[in-house]
């Protein structure tokens, strides 16, 4: 029997929320592909008729995404783009019903390669505009050691002013948790 504790990791939780507002067919967006967890999430999710388009800066991440889709038999229902997610309008056309951020850097990888609060806040901007009424976005915000904290502050910032008309906030915390723990954050589109 798997260790219930492990749907508590912040990929995991997000996906149970995120799962429900996904059907067979929709198009989503994977913002940081990394090495290709969220992807193939959500290539799962929307089923052979749906699509995903996936973005990283980094030409490794994406034989990453790559390599695990294929082994799952989903990569013809991906778009993957090795560029930066802050372009990401001139890439998606449809309207999208999920969007995941998962910032910072490749597990392992150059942490001079994270990303980063000015195009994180162009990436995010972009992608609400993409989001159709109901549909959600996800973003897993990391900040410790090196990196993290100015892009979090941007992120949170911005947010918080969003009209609560048009759009539902809701941050979930490790509340207990000490130093730095991960935030999952959701951004409902309600109108
Ligand atoms: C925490 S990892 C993502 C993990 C990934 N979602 C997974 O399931 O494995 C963050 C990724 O963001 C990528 N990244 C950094 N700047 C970016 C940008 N401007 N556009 C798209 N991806 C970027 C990094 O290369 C890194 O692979």
């Amino acid at each position: 029997m798997s260790d219930f504790r492990t749907k508590y990791q912040i990929t995991e939780y997000c996906h149970h929320f995120l799962a429900d507002y996904i059907c067979e067919g929709d198009c989503c967006v994977d913002a940081t592909c990394g090495n290709g967890n969220d992807t193939l999430f959500l290539c799962q999710n929307v089923g052979r008729a749906g699509k995903v388009y996936a973005f990283d800066v980094q030409e490794t991440a994406v034989e990453n995404t790559r390599r695990r889709l294929t082994e799952a038999g989903c990569e013809d229902r991906a778009v993957l783009i090795c560029g930066g997610h802050e372009h990401m309008s001139s890439y998606v056309r449809e309207k999208i019903s999920v969007i995941m951020f998962n910032f910072g850097y490749l597990p392992g990888g150059d942490h001079s390669l994270a990303t980063k609060a000015e195009t994180s806040l162009m990436a995010v901007k972009q992608g609400l505009d993409l989001l159709k009424t109901g549909g959600v976005m996800g973003l897993c915000i990391y900040s410790g050691g090196d990196t993290g904290y100015e892009e979090k502050e941007a992120l949170l910032g911005y947010l918080k002013n969003l009209d609560p008309g048009k759009w539902l906030v809701l941050i979930h915390e490790f509340y207990n948790r000490k130093n730095d723990p991960p935030l999952p954050v959701f951004v409902i589109r309600l109108k």
